[in-house]
């Protein structure tokens, strides 16, 4: 199947980012909010991240003027009658996801694929909520997603051969690397990545050292473009702590759950870097 017009549900951190790589890759893109201020808080974060990328002499201002003309926002679905793959990014919830698709699928054509950028969300169950069990596929992408060469495409137990094939061609369309992952929490990457993460957590509440000296020795020791706590406010301590409890419930091994700490930061609303504060003050 190919693909020419791409449809983003969600212009928030990752539907904004996943909106300007279709953009910037020739795709006629439309990325739809709940409403116009946040259509325009998201495009203008796009243009943005653009013009960085002029100033730093990765792209052409012709390159980004190309972007930007493959761009469109708005807040009504209809919008996205023409796609030919919408990619979900809206909040980690199954049931704002089940509404969002059951409002499209009237709309849309009978092939229009649905992929979700979830996190932790099962792919199989979020097909499930749709009439289109077999053109339902998981696409996870990495944030910053102009940045991370990384794509899981993850397969439901319906999605068909032919999707999963034609997701993962469009994946490296996109100038991505994209790799097969499985339908279980934390797909690969988070897997490994958030046992990591509360790991961190518990070492620091235990003694092991300040957030200051396991960042450097993860970053200094390790390679590590980010230490653990950088990282955590950098994903989203409320991120986090949602992935592992999604987890920890499926699998009901102690290292994903999460420490008591990251607990009560999340509760007094310490979320990282989107509140100012986390591990550190921004
Ligand atoms: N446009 C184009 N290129 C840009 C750009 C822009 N607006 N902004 C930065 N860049 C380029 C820079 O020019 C630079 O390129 P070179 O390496 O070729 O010089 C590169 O991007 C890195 O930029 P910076 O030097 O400004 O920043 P940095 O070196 O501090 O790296 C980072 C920033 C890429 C975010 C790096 O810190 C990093 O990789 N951190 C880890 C991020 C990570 O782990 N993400 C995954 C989180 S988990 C997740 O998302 C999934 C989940 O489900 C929770």
């Amino acid at each position: 199947m190919e693909f020419r017009t791409v449809g983003v549900l969600g212009c928030g951190l990752m539907g904004a980012g996943i909106a300007q790589v279709c953009a910037q890759s020739g795709y006629r893109t439309i990325v739809r909010e709940v409403d116009d201020a946040l259509v325009s808080a998201g495009l203008g974060r796009i243009e943005k991240f653009l013009a960085v990328g002029v100033k730093r002499g990765k792209l052409t201002a012709e390159d980004k003027a190309h972007a930007l003309a493959n761009l469109s926002g708005s807040i009504r679905f209809e919008d996205l009658a023409g796609c030919d793959i919408i990619i979900e990014a809206i909040v980690e919830n199954v049931e704002a996801k089940r509404q969002a698709f059951t409002t499209l699928e009237p709309i849309i054509g009978r092939d229009t694929i649905f992929a979700s950028n979830t996190s932790s969300l099962c792919i199989t169950e979020l097909a499930s909520t749709t009439k289109r069990v077999d053109r339902f596929v998981g696409l996870h992408f990495f944030s910053p997603v102009p940045l991370m060469k990384l794509v899981e495409v993850i397969r439901g137990l319906t999605t068909s051969v032919e999707t999963y094939n034609d997701v993962f061609e469009f994946a490296k369309s996109l100038g991505k690397e994209p790799v097969t992952a499985p339908d279980r929490p934390g797909f690969i990457a988070n897997r490994l990545l958030i046992p990591y993460l509360l790991d961190a957590v518990r070492a620091h509440e235990s003694g092991l050292g300040t957030i200051e000296d396991i960042d450097k020795t993860m970053t200094l020791g390790c390679g590590h473009p980010m230490g653990p706590f950088t990282l955590l406010d950098f994903v989203g301590l409320d991120t986090t702590y949602y992935i592992a409890n999604i987890m920890y419930a499926e699998f009901r091994d102690p290292v994903y759950a999460p420490p008591p700490l990251l607990k009560r930061m999340v509760l007094a609303g310490r979320y990282g870097r989107k509140s100012g504060r986390g591990f550190y003050t921004y």
